[in-house]
């Protein structure tokens, strides 16, 4: 069956990630905007617990003294890195799901299933938060992966190129049983023509704005930015490394201040995420919507760099497969892609399953992100797939591709 397959490698792809994970890294905060990785297993198993054994089962919660501890709205962030065992908390997760599992196998699904889903999909963000929080303890240790050159090369001209979108209307969100309450619901938009670049910024591209003294120069940043910077004293992305290897990687750990300033250097802007959306998914000979940049294929290694299995950025131009109808490469996967748009509700938006997991959001001061990372696992990866931060955010992999 497809969720419980789906469950379970899901469950598979989190615990691979802490294979290697020490305890004092387990416990710690290691950015004031995150919890620590630790907290991010155990909330985890919580969330599990608490839809499906109290709600869906409506049984008494199981392990209450965790309710405060893991619960989204228990502690402040900075009270969370007492922390009990990585062993402890396995145990944990497995409790819970030898449970869930048990229930999965006589619950009426039809009228469920959306909740899986949705379930399964909030580990996938999870895993992804305890992977970019690994690689920033990794970073500050200066332990960074190292690259081997990859033959697949885009030139600096190609870097450049831009993929013309003309007018017309698309479809956009998603209304299947997996997509979230944001997605919803979906709708005809009329895109006049622009134009999209046909990869995602790479470090070559960003070295030339370093270069050329884009952070020493007011002009190309927003007032906020600007103001942003200065305090920060920000020189360069978060995750900079200078070497001809990474020259065709997509730049990424840069702010969408910073995303912003780089677009108006090169005389270009940020898409918006419907311009993002159309190029990703529209497929204008058959008049139709597509699942993902290829098609309605599940992603896999041919077709972008996902699910942490390489554990970092591949050059833009390594996924032949994965282009879009329109030609755009490396719409999912490899750096999420900051847009111009501020998170906001599609007509008829439903709170689903609670306020507390899109509404409170729609507050215009976060910008949606699109596409996944190098560590999105499979279920958080679509074309109408919504991500949203801070403008000041940086610790996330997110680049970004610009627009006309
Ligand atoms: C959309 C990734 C910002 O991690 O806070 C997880 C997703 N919502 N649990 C987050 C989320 C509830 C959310 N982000
Ligand atoms: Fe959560």
């Amino acid at each position: 069956m497809l969720l419980a397959e789906s469950l379970k490698s899901c469950r598979a792809e989190t615990l691979a990630l802490f294979t290697p994970v020490e305890d004092a890294i387990f416990c710690r905060q290691l950015h004031p905007e995150f919890s620590p990785v630790g907290w991010h297993l155990g909330h985890i198993a919580f969330t599990e617990a608490y839809w499906i054994l109290e709600q869906l089962q409506g049984f008494k919660p199981i392990f209450s003294e965790y309710r405060q501890l893991f619960a989204a709205d228990g502690l402040p962030k900075t009270e969370r890195q007492k922390l009990p065992s990585f062993q402890i908390i396995q145990e944990y997760l497995q409790v819970v799901r030898d449970q869930v599992l048990e229930y999965l196998e006589i619950a009426p699904i039809e009228e469920q299933e959306r909740l899986w889903w949705w379930l399964i999909q909030h580990e996938t963000q999870h895993q992804e938060t305890i992977a970019l929080l690994l690689q920033l303890s990794r970073f500050q240790s200066g332990n960074f992966p190292k690259i081997s050159r990859n033959p697949m090369r885009a030139t600096s001209s190609q870097s450049s190129a831009m993929i013309t979108i003309p007018p017309g209307e698309f479809l956009m969100g998603c209304d299947r049983l997996q997509a979230q309450d944001n997605e919803r619901t979906t709708q005809k938009i009329y895109l006049d023509f622009y134009q999209i670049d046909t990869y995602p910024v790479t470090c070559r591209d960003y070295q030339r704005f370093i270069e050329k003294g884009g952070y020493d120069n007011a002009n190309y940043w927003s007032e906020e930015g600007w103001q942003w910077k200065q305090k920060n004293l920000i020189t360069q992305p978060l995750y900079w490394i200078v070497s001809e290897e990474r020259a065709d990687h997509p730049v990424y750990g840069v702010s969408w201040y910073e995303a912003q300033a780089y677009a108006k250097f090169i005389g270009k802007r940020l898409p918006t995420e419907a311009e993002w959306e159309k190029a990703a998914s529209w497929d204008e000979e058959n008049q139709q919507q597509r699942l993902y940049p290829w098609g309605e294929n599940l992603p896999d290694i041919t077709r972008c760099n996902y699910s942490n299995q390489i554990g970092q950025t591949t050059p833009v131009n390594s996924y032949l497969q994965g282009k879009s109808a329109y030609g755009c490469w490396d719409m999912l996967g490899n750096v999420w892609e900051w847009t111009d748009s501020w998170f906001c509700p599609y007509p008829h938006f439903q709170p689903y399953p609670y306020p507390g997991y899109s509404q409170i959001y729609f507050d215009q001061q976060h910008r949606v992100l699109r596409g996944g990372s190098w560590a999105t696992g499979t279920w958080g990866l679509r074309n109408s797939f919504r991500n949203w931060y801070h403008p000041w955010v940086r610790q996330i992999l997110a680049g970004f591709r610009c627009a006309i």
